[in-house]
């Protein structure tokens, strides 16, 4: 492929597709979720802010503030923003109206496609071919071979949401994680 190093423009362009993929992406997760390898060529590398993680993005392309973002979301809900590599990642927010520190990567571990939040069912249900997974994004049903991946979810100092990579053990499968 081109390589798009050296265009101003671009990467601004990369920024809007992300954020348009973000805001639809649970309306429209199939046609979405097929262009996710296209999307994610144009978006440029994220400023970090933790050391070897990223600050959260909104689909504005802004930092996740953690108290307006509670102020906006209730309890249990699973709101995706940028992540690591600019993944799409789901920030979580628990029972007791906080920030989770675990975040879930959206990409459906079968053929790549973005998982929505459906609430109603209290579970991601991947639309390209009916994977599913619990609401911590732990595999219960196939295609997909394995649960969606972790990261994770550390509430900043300047009240950001920073997003690092998950090493650890697995929580929900006991495993090493696949994916690190
Ligand atoms: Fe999710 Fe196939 S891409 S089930």
């Amino acid at each position: 492929m081109t390589q798009i190093s050296g265009s101003s423009d671009v990467p601004d362009m990369g920024r809007r597709q992300f954020m348009n993929f973000l805001t639809f992406g649970t309306i429209t997760g199939v046609a979405l979720g097929s262009l996710y390898p296209v999307v994610k060529y144009f978006i440029p590398p994220s400023s970090g802010g933790a050391s070897d993680g990223v600050i959260a993005k909104n689909a504005l392309g802004n930092d996740v503030v953690v108290t307006e973002f509670l102020e906006t979301h209730k309890a249990g809900d699973r709101v995706l923003a940028q992540g690591l590599k600019g993944d799409p990642t789901y920030i979580v927010v628990t029972e007791d109206n906080t920030i989770s520190d675990y975040g879930i990567n959206a990409i459906c571990t079968h053929l790549g496609c973005v998982v929505p939040w459906v609430a109603a069912e209290n579970k991601f249900k991947c639309p390209c071919h009916g994977s599913q997974f619990d609401g911590t994004g732990k595999k219960v049903r196939g295609p997909a071979p394995l649960s969606l991946p972790l990261v994770h979810a550390n509430v900043t100092e300047e009240d950001k949401v920073a997003f690092v990579p998950w090493t650890e053990t697995d929580f929900r499968t006991n495993e090493n994680p696949w994916w690190a």
